[in-house]
């Protein structure tokens, strides 16, 4: 089978060395790939969200089967122009990508169906939003409504930070039309979760949970990024609360998707609070998570592309979604600067035994040599018996991954590890 995968970061990478193994697998393309991602699959210069090229690549080069990775080409109905094209993908269509494309949709969906998410509202007149923020509690969260590269959502502390934040979004287009309607909505606390879920619209069966370390620096401080970090599972997620989440949460979100003629089909990735009043909804997206998918991903036992392609058929009910009981922790090296302005063009070097574990997120090659290209530039996955040493792990073979000026956080898992004791 001839595969395509549209990316080129870490996730794609992941996705695609468990593609792999498949041994109907004959050839992998990655639009557009990376330096990394070369080792494992064909890349080809396309753009993720240039959807004539992809579509005409496709067909083309008579793909068999395509995986829509990224956000973006999702909203903008990658894989509807795909599928008109007579090629099966994995990944929602637009009507159903506009869960994560639409903070007003989600939030909308999840009052009308009863799924517990923090109380909002929702504002697209500058005037009405600041009229509102004069008596709402603080903190606050301040959110764009439409796709803003995980930038788009604002913690106020105080009632002045919120109005800027809304004048900035509404008025100054700081997100440009992703900000010109907002939610503003309840500020929660407790640990955060990440499932991701694979689904063919009517059986979602959740993958093993994730915690993701947004913030850059160690202890939580600094700003938001993609991700520093992962491990899985996620111990805050017993099986108690994940019972719940799947009564509370799973079922009624794709039940509800259903119901609004939006079937999903995919990943559907759901952001969890475990708040004293259980869990809620934060955030969906539609799609595998970044870094996430690194440590889930290493853990499935069973064949991802059958997963995959009984999403697409309806066939997931009797395809088996089996886990390793070990646990894995990803770390990412990011350059000096990131996420704010960095350089990028450093040579980037691997041990053997780094390699085999790394997931390549931002380089490219030059003259056969891989330099950097991204502010993330790799993530190392160790998968062991116990969280302690998956974590000791990853760091061990990541220190074999080398560029200038890379910087890691130390504490990725140790958060985890203080949860279990
Ligand atoms: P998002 O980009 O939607 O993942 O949000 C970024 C981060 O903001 C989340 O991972 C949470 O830590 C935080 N966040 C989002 N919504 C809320 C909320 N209602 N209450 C508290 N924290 C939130
Ligand atoms: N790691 C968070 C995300 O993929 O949105």
């Amino acid at each position: 089978m001839k595969l395509l995968v549209v990316g080129g970061g870490g996730r794609e990478h992941a996705i695609i060395r468990s593609l792999k193994k498949n041994p109907d697998v004959t050839e992998i393309f990655a639009l557009p790939g990376n330096g990394g991602i070369a080792e494992d699959a064909t890349c080809i210069p396309i753009g993720a969200t240039d959807i004539p090229k992809i579509v005409e690549f496709a067909v083309e080069n008579a793909i068999d089967y395509a995986v829509v990775a990224p956000d973006d080409p999702l909203v903008l109905g990658c894989v509807d122009a795909l599928e008109e094209k007579g090629i099966p993908c994995f990944g929602p269509n637009a009507r159903a990508a506009i869960i994560e494309g639409s903070k007003a949709f989600s939030k909308n969906l999840m009052k009308k169906y009863g799924i517990p998410t923090a109380a909002y509202e929702i504002f697209s007149d500058l005037d009405a939003a600041l009229a509102y923020l004069e008596d709402a509690p603080i903190p606050t969260v301040i959110k764009a409504d439409g796709l803003a590269l995980g930038k788009g959502v604002i913690i106020a502390q105080t009632r002045e930070e919120a109005k800027a934040a809304v004048t900035d979004m509404m008025a100054n287009a700081k997100f440009g039309k992703s900000g010109s309607t907002v939610v503003i909505e309840e500020f929660l606390t407790g640990p955060e979760v990440s499932v991701l879920a694979f689904t063919d619209g009517k059986t979602v069966r959740p993958m093993v949970s994730s915690m993701d370390h947004k913030r850059a620096g160690d202890g939580d401080t600094g700003l938001n990024t993609g991700g520093m970090g992962t491990i899985a599972p996620n111990p805050y997620y017993t099986e108690e609360i994940a019972k719940r989440c799947m009564e509370k949460i799973f079922r009624p979100t794709i039940r509800a998707m259903k119901k609004e003629k939006r079937t999903f089909k995919g990943c559907l990735y759901f952001g969890l609070m475990l708040t004293p009043n259980g869990p809620k909804v934060i955030e969906y997206n539609c799609r595998f998570g970044d870094p996430e998918t690194q440590v889930v991903l290493p853990l499935l036992r069973s064949d991802l592309l059958t997963i995959m392609m009984a999403c697409t058929n309806g066939t997931l009910a009797k395809t088996p979604v089996r886990f390793s009981k070990k646990h894995a922790c990803c770390v990412i090296k990011a350059s000096a600067g990131y996420p704010e302005s960095y350089k990028k063009g450093y040579k980037l070097t691997m041990s053997d035994r780094a390699k085999k574990a790394t997931f390549v997120a931002g380089a490219k090659l030059e003259n056969g040599k891989l330099v950097t290209s991204g502010g993330r530039v790799t993530g190392t996955t160790a998968g062991r018996s116990s969280l302690e040493e998956a974590i000791a792990a990853a760091y061990r073979l990541s220190a074999g991954v080398k560029f200038a000026n890379a910087f890691s956080r130390s504490d990725i898992g140790q958060r985890a590890l203080e949860a279990k004791k």
